[in-house]
């Protein structure tokens, strides 16, 4: 095998600073394809040490990401340069791109995905699903769970992690809401960002899928019309605040069309959003086989084509015949060969090597159950029947399709397998301890003789998911009707029922929530969900999850789905701003979750100056520990806007804060909100503005309870309210 070596990249800097970056050499194997013989070093040069004798002795390290990019691009063939744009041939290998031997230049080994590292043979830490991960609101948490994911990765030998999920829940049956953050565009930005800041501490991560892919069914094709304004608030706001925030390495195109044109060719959205005004300067990936076309494509700044060469294996032959210029090719190349160098695996000479012994480490599932467990949501619990009183429950039983088999989500690009997933029979059990006996059945006939009885129901992964592997959109809300059926049946012969789903966002639940006591969501809550559910319903640990999507009493609360359609309009309103805006009363409010204590928000204060439109406000509100066990509030800040005739929510979410606070215990809190993301996208000036005037804040514990409130004012720097 002939490379150049790191040595061999040494000596072309040297050469480069002495100014003869071009020798004529005849030795060395050619640049494939172009008869380009100008390749400026031959591996038996440098070992031999002719040419490089006279260099002055250089470090790489020494040398800029830039040079060291220039370098190698600049001594790339055409031939090599398109080479790096895209996958194998057709057939090969799905998750790489080719190395370059004659260059030493390594190629990507992709890995899904959003709650693990997912691989087809081999096993890696099970997460819970990231929506459950974003009902904790736990920003430190996410980076965490990156960070961990990102050293697996990096431990099985994989160089680019494609995560995190951040496209809008637009509406709840979206069959891939379970890989994403919730239906709040800016939680959705924070959260992602976070993660993105833990999983590149140890290899690129790739936000996907921009732009408008909110429905699963129709993804391939579907049109989204999205109007201008609700396009850079709602879809792709979030994008923009993990480009700005965390310099993610990698962006990946999506499959569905964006006001008519597909997002792998979408020049407004790749060449002018994206690249341009955000100034993102890593890579631009196609879903796979998202791409359409070679020329537009390339055109629209699409810098990988996945997962095989198939349009852009005409790429070459375009640039020859002059539709697609060079430059637009050198770019590309040089966007790749920067991430690469960027997080240390350019140079096949250089060990890129990670710790195996991360993968499903100690650390990494105790990781696990930590976040499953802040992510449940305890959604009802009628006379405090939970926690549950080891002395009190001498019989429990655990019911359902479900109760006995860990389910962990769908079967698609996110499937994760670890190496075991505790069930919820199995992990309640394990942390009932042996005073409880803890009985299981697949129907009812556990329930008959016991102190309480809980229904675990799920939607399984052809309920939802990825449609190519079965799932696609959800037909209903509602879990299937033997579920239900069967919830009821529990509840007319238990004392106590306690129902508890898994599924990847909200479920209606008119058949039986008036027919039980207590019900807690737990998503899909990974390897050691089990424990998780254990912990919590035992009160070893208290509930602190929020949902991160408004849940509604009936389906049709919802605006229209449309993913049955080709074309589909998405409106400006959706989420909270949908039930603010008609005014409907949801089931739980975005932001609602129940604790087993009890806190009370009081003396909301802002400061008593205007803010600057680039400043940052810092509201403060008192809150008190009014219960009787140890818990975590998660105060909320909304904010609603001066009356300008623009089109602007009823509220939106503005800051959050998370506080862990001991019985009776009282905290001064302080929520900061960035002035910056109160703008709204004005259409007539094509940027965002922050209007000047008065503010109004809201806190309290979610979107539908927010009983303090104060006003603020936003103007030129730093000018006194009157
Ligand atoms: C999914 C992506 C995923 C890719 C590679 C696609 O079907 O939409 O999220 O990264 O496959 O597995």
């Amino acid at each position: 095998m002939r490379r150049f070596g790191t040595l061999g990249l040494i000596c072309l800097l040297a050469l480069k600073a002495l100014g003869c970056d071009r020798p004529e050499l005849t030795s060395g194997r050619p640049a494939p394809g172009d008869g380009d013989t100008s390749v400026p070093v031959s591996p038996e040069v440098v070992e031999r040490g002719g040419i490089c004798d006279d260099a002055p002795p250089l470090s790489i390290q020494a040398h800029t990401t830039d040079e060291r990019v220039a370098v190698i691009a600049g001594s790339m063939s055409l031939t090599e340069k398109v080479e790096q744009m895209a996958g194998f041939t057709v057939g090969a290998e799905l998750f790489a791109t080719p190395d370059n031997e004659r260059l030493n230049v390594r190629g990507f080994k992709f890995r899904d995905g959003p709650r693990g590292v997912r691989l087809e043979d081999g096993t890696a830490t099970c997460f819970p699903v990231a929506v459950a991960r974003a009902a904790s609101w736990d920003l430190e948490l996410e980076r965490r769970v990156g960070a961990a994911m990102g050293a697996e990765t990096r431990g099985l030998g994989h160089n680019l992690l494609l995560a995190p999920t951040v496209n809008t829940l637009r509406h709840p049956g979206w069959g891939r809401g379970q890989e994403t953050y919730g239906e709040d565009p800016w939680l959705l930005g924070r959260m992602g960002t976070a993660s993105v800041l833990g999983i590149q501490e140890h290899v690129p991560a790739c936000a996907k899928h921009y732009a408008g892919n909110n429905i699963e069914d129709t993804r391939m094709t579907n049109n989204a019309i999205i109007d201008e304004q609700t396009l850079r608030e709602n879809y792709t706001r979030q994008f923009e605040m993990i480009v700005k925030e965390s310099d993610v390495a990698c962006v990946m195109a999506a499959y569905n069309q964006v006001n008519g044109r597909y997002c792998c060719e979408n020049i407004p959205l790749l060449r002018d959003l994206l690249k341009g005004e955000w100034a993102f300067d890593g890579i631009v990936l196609s879903d796979w086989f998202a791409a359409k076309s070679t020329e537009e494509s390339a055109l629209a700044g699409l810098d990988v084509e996945m997962p095989w060469r198939q349009h852009y294996a005409n790429l070459h032959h375009m640039v020859t015949g002059g539709q697609v210029p060079e430059s637009v090719i050198d770019e590309a190349v040089e966007r790749i060969l920067r991430i690469k160098f960027k997080f240390g695996f350019a140079l096949l000479d250089e060990p890129f090597e990670g710790d195996p012994a991360v993968v499903e480490s100690d650390a990494h599932i105790a990781l696990a159950r930590e976040a499953a467990r802040k992510g449940m949501v305890l959604l009802k619990n009628d006379d405090d029947l939970l926690p549950l009183d080891r002395e009190g429950v001498s019989r429990l039983a655990v019911v359902g399709r479900w109760a006995d088999e860990a389910r962990l989500g769908d079967a698609g690009s996110s499937d994760v397998r670890p190496s075991y997933a505790v069930a919820p029979y199995s992990g309640i059990k394990n942390v009932a301890g042996d005073t409880v006996e803890v009985l299981t059945s697949r129907d009812a006939a556990a329930a008959a003789d016991v102190d309480v009885a809980i229904v675990v129901v799920a939607l399984t992964q052809e309920d939802e998911g990825e449609a190519i592997f079965g799932g696609g959109d959800r037909n209903r809300l509602t879990v299937s009707e033997d579920q239900e059926n069967l919830v009821r049946e529990v509840a007319s012969v238990a004392p106590k029922t306690i129902v508890i789903i898994k599924a990847g966002g909200p479920i209606t639940m008119e058949r039986f929530i008036d027919h039980v006591d207590a019900i807690v969501m737990a998503w899909y809550p990974g390897m050691e969900g089990g424990h998780a559910m254990g912990d919590l319903l035992f009160g070893d640990a208290n509930f602190e999850g929020r949902v991160v999507q408004t849940w509604a009493h009936h389906a049709d609360d919802y605006p229209e789905f449309g993913n049955r359609l080709s074309e589909t309009e998405f409106e400006y309103h959706h989420g909270y701003r949908h039930f603010d805006y008609f005014e409907t009363e949801p089931l739980y409010p975005f932001g609602y979750g129940l604790s087993y204590t009890t806190f009370e928000f009081e003396n909301l204060s802002l400061p008593c100056v205007a803010i600057t439109p680039a400043g940052e406000l810092l509201a403060t509100v008192e809150i008190e520990n009014t219960g009787p066990l140890a818990g975590v509030a998660i105060p909320q800040l909304y904010v609603s806007f001066p009356e300008t005739g623009a089109r602007r929510p009823v509220k939106q979410l503005a800051g959050f804060a998370r506080v862990a606070l001991e019985p009776g215990e009282r905290r001064e809190v302080t929520i900061p909100v960035r002035i910056p993301d109160l703008a709204y996208f004005d259409t007539s000036s094509g940027g965002w503005v922050v209007v000047e005037g008065e503010y109004q804040a809201r806190v309290g514990p979610h979107a539908g309870d927010l009983p303090l409130s104060a006003s603020f004012s936003v103007a030129g720097e730093g000018v006194p309210v009157e």
